[in-house]
Parts: structure tokens; C-alpha cells; sequence
């Protein structure tokens, strides 16, 4: 076999919970997982970007455009607990490549999973600061100097929470908790006394028809088939992939995997819960927001709060600003997990410096690793405009989800018997259908975006071939695999 497709033995990936090779505390219960799926779920994709297409892209058939992504998200979430199931490790669908498709594909996925991850930390960060300095305003308080004050902001935000990140797992999730609960109750209250002014004739006929397309940019589709245009069918596609943000989230759950109690069964069920119940969130939430006002109404800088002025229930902008600022905070406290526990992975296997995937013994986290992507996001959020890269997101997103899908299909045919704590159901229709819907969303984006996507790869495949190929772990047969001098750790 080429080196570049030499393929992770399945029992390094399936034994990490038996195996040496494990070496973080075990946090997680079940009911951790749903928070923190709903932690990194629930933020910018619904305060802000949900509203921001209805105006510009969709219409109220955003709507729909949350039920198309939905249900694509859910075909992907299925595939990911599968596999997540059979091999419940930090990795996730980086590690699931490597077993299945080998080296090179695992790093391209690693390679997209920190697109998503990283650029997504500094994206929420940047939208954490702006809706933190409007929150402010709305009080009546002028904010002097905005964007200096929002720099300022941004690196507040991800000090603090790569610092909790850096001190331990059990230190992140009691914060979560607390923090998933008011936004959880902040959503409620928009959903509660939004219906109570939901006029229908703002449903209008629902289907926009299609407009020019100086409204929108161009997708790879509408390039492809000559069709240029906002609202429309095409419309809701191309919001559905930009909505997908929103659903960005319950794949990252798959990464606290060597961390969970009983991982092959706790894993799928904390990601499909988690995921039913923020679908079910932002049907309600988009609902309610395009009842309230018509569309064309709706602000695309805070859509929600503008919705409620529309109706005169000012007081309820100050609850959504308390619910996105602590929902955006536990977004990129997510996220920052999830990236560290990729990059540990990938380190770990020798594909980046083996010096990362160090653990603390103090606090039993990859601590180097978490500050190096601490540091990552401050650069990206302060020098880079990210606000205009959330596709690129998607697209790392949406990228690993066609490997992890094409992944069960080819599981289940060359390693039949693995033991899967969860089964896709009427496999392989349904892993064929998610592999279609995610490269139908993936169609729907930019074209600007592949190109950017595009160029990140093939940066992404250099640094491979001139240093993890040479530095895998599987380049030296006869190194043992890491292990780490403590064990297991239970707490
Ligand atoms: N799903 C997350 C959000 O909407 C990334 O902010």
C-alpha cells in the first residue's frame, strides 16, 4: 500500500477505551453530551444568520431552508454515531478516515475539521463582540471608539475561555451548564411571547419569487446550470447552506468521545438528542421571527431584536442580548474543546508535533495544544475578516460530513463485524442519502468559498507531504503507540 494510504489499524481507533492509548479524564455522562451539543449548537446561526437570510436570500421560506438543512444534518448526524459508536475517540471523523481511507484523507479531513473548528472560534468570537458592545447600546449607554472596544472584546472573550478550556474538562462544563440554561430560557421567552404577536399575513405566499442577482452572490449551482438569482428556489437552497452554520455542532460532540462514561452508547444518543431539540429550536425561533415582522423588515444586523420592535416589546431585546451573549460564549468554548481534541488526536499520531499531544498531569487536558489554538483564533478573529468566512465554516464542515457518510458505507462492507453500539438504520440508503443531501448543501455555497476551500486544501496537502508523511507514527513500524505514563484517569 502507498504510504500516503497506509491505514490506522482499526483497534488503535476501536481500543481507546480499553487501550493505552488513552489518557483523558472521563467527564462526560449523557446528559452532558445534549448540553454540550445545545452549547455549541445553539448561536450566531440562529440570532443572527437565520434573519440575515430571510432578508436576503430566502424570504420566509427560510423556514424551509432550516427543514432542508435540518433533515440533511440529521442523515449526517446518523452516520457520525455510528461511527462514533465504533470507535469513540478524540479524533472523530479525522480518526474515522484514517481507519477507513487512510492517511492522506485522514489529514485532509483533520485539515477541514480545523477550518471548521478554528476559523468558526474566531467567526462566534468576532459576532460575540459586536452583539456584546450592541447589547450595551441598547441600554442607552454609548459605546465610544466601537471597533476598539469590540478588538478588546474579542480578546477578553478568548483568553478567558482558552484559560478554562487549559484548567480542565469538569472546570468548562459546570460553566456550560449554567450558561445552556439561561440561553435555553432566553429562547423560550422569544418563542413564548413572540407567537402571542404572530400575525400570518406575514407568511405572505411563502415562495418569494426569484430576484436579479445583485442580492446575492453567485453559488457553484447557479454558476453551473446559468442561473443566477436571489429568493426563489434557488433562494432557499442557497440559505439552507448557509444555515447549516447553525447546525455546525452536534459533530463536534463526537470528539469528547474518549472522555465519556460508556462512550458507544452515550455518544450517539448525546448527538441526536442534542440535535432533534436545537432542530425543533429553530424551527420555532424562525417561525416566530418571520410571523412577527414581514420580511423585508427584518434587520440583518439584529434580526431577532428587530423583530420585537417591530412589534413594540422592547424589553424583550435586552433577554435576546443576555441569551446570544452567553450563547455565543459557550459556542466558542465548544468549539475550542473540539478543536483541541482533533488537534490532540492528529498529534498524537504523529501527523503535527508530537509535543502537542502532550497531556497535563495537573489538569489531565491537552493544555499546549489549547493554547496554541487559543492564540490561533485571537489572530484570526482580530486580523482576519472572519465575519465574510463563515462558509468556509460550512464547507470544512459539510466536507468531513460526505467522508463520514461514504465512511459507514465501506465500514460496513470490509469490517462487518466491528461491534457498533449504534446502527444506522436501512444502511446503505440512508448514508447514500446523506452523502447526496451534503453535496447538494455543498453545491448551494459560493463559489467564492470553494475557491478559498480550494486553496486551504492544497496548503493543507503541502504541510503533509512535508511533514506528516515523514513523522506519522505508522512511518515507524516499530514505535510502539504512545502511551501515556498515567493510564486511564476517572475523576
Ligand atoms: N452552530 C454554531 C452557531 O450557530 C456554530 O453559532
Amino acid at each position: 500500500m502507498s504510504t500516503i494510504l497506509r491505514r490506522l489499524p482499526p483497534s488503535e481507533a476501536t481500543g481507546l477505551r480499553t487501550g493505552a492509548r488513552h489518557s483523558l479524564a472521563e467527564v462526560y455522562r449523557p446528559a452532558d453530551l445534549v448540553v454540550l451539543g445545545l452549547g455549541v449548537m445553539i448561536g450566531a446561526g440562529i440570532f443572527s444568520i437565520a434573519g440575515e437570510q430571510a432578508a436576503t436570500t430566502a424570504g420566509p421560506g427560510v423556514i424551509l431552508s432550516f427543514m432542508i438543512a435540518g433533515i440533511a444534518c440529521l442523515l449526517a448526524c446518523l452516520c457520525y454515531a455510528e461511527l462514533s459508536s465504533t470507535m469513540p475517540t478524540s479524533g472523530s471523523a479525522y480518526t474515522f478516515t484514517y481507519v477507513i481511507f487512510g492517511e492522506v484523507w485522514a489529514w485532509i479531513i483533520g485539515w477541514a475539521l480545523i477550518l471548521e473548528l478554528q476559523f468558526a472560534a474566531a467567526v462566534v468570537a468576532r459576532a460575540w463582540a459586536a452583539i456584546t458592545v450592541g447589547a450595551i447600546s441598547h441600554f442607552g449607554i454609548r459605546v465610544p471608539a466601537a471597533d476598539l472596544v469590540q478588538d478588546g472584546l474579542v480578546l477578553l472573550i478568548l483568553v478567558l475561555l482558552t484559560g478554562i478550556v487549559a484548567l480542565g474538562a469538569r472546570v468548562g462544563l459546570r460553566a456550560l451548564w449554567i450558561m445552556v440554561s439561561a440561553k435555553l430560557l432566553a429562547i423560550g421567552a422569544v418563542i413564548v411571547v413572540g407567537v402571542a404577536h404572530v400575525d400570518v399575513a406575514n407568511f405572505g405566499d411563502f415562495y418569494v419569487p426569484p430576484q436579479p442577482l445583485d442580492t446575492a452572490p453567485a453559488t457553484v449551482l447557479g454558476v453551473f446550470i446559468g442561473e443566477g438569482q436571489a429568493f426563489g428556489w434557488f433562494g432557499i437552497f442557497a440559505a439552507a447552506s448557509a444555515i447549516a452554520f447553525a447546525y455546525i455542532g452536534f459533530d463536534i460532540v463526537a470528539t469528547s468521545a474518549e472522555e465519556t462514561v460508556n462512550a458507544p452508547r452515550a455518544v450517539p444518543k448525546g448527538m441526536i438528542r442534542s440535535l432533534v431539540v436545537a432542530t425543533v429550536i429553530y424551527l420555532a425561533v424562525a417561525l416566530v421571527m418571520i410571523g412577527m415582522a414581514p420580511y423585508t423588515e427584518i434587520s440583518e444586523e439584529s434580526p431577532l431584536a428587530g423583530a420585537f420592535r417591530a412589534v413594540v416589546v422592547d424589553w424583550m431585546v435586552h433577554v435576546i442580548d443576555v441569551g446570544a451573549v452567553l450563547g455565543l460564549t459557550t459556542v466558542i468554548l465548544v468549539l475550542i474543546v473540539g478543536q483541541t481534541r482533533v488537534l490532540f488526536s492528529m498529534a498524537r499520531d504523529g501527523l503535527i508535533p508530537r509535543g502537542l499531544a502532550t497531556v497535563s498531569r495537573r489538569y489531565h487536558t491537552p493544555t499546549r495544544v489549547t493554547l496554541v489554538i487559543g492564540l490561533v483564533a485571537i489572530v484570526l478573529a482580530e486580523f482576519v475578516p472572519v465575519l465574510t468566512m463563515q462558509q468556509l465554516v460550512v464547507i470544512g464542515t459539510l466536507f468531513a460530513f460526505a467522508f463520514v457518510a461514504a465512511g459507514v458505507i465501506v465500514m460496513r462492507r470490509r469490517m462487518p463485524d466491528l461491534e457498533r453500539g449504534f446502527r444506522v438504520p436501512l444502511s446503505p440508503l440512508l448514508p447514500a442519502l446523506s452523502l447526496v443531501a451534503t453535496l447538494w448543501l455543498m453545491v448551494n455555497l459560493r463559489v467564492l468559498t470553494w475557491a478559498w476551500f480550494a486553496l486551504w486544501m492544497v496548503f493543507g496537502l503541502l504541510v503533509y507531504l512535508v511533514y506528516g508523511r515523514r513523522h506519522s507514527l505508522l512511518a515507524r513500524p516499530s514505535t510502539p503507540p504512545p502511551r501515556h505514563p498515567h493510564g486511564r484517569h476517572r475523576r
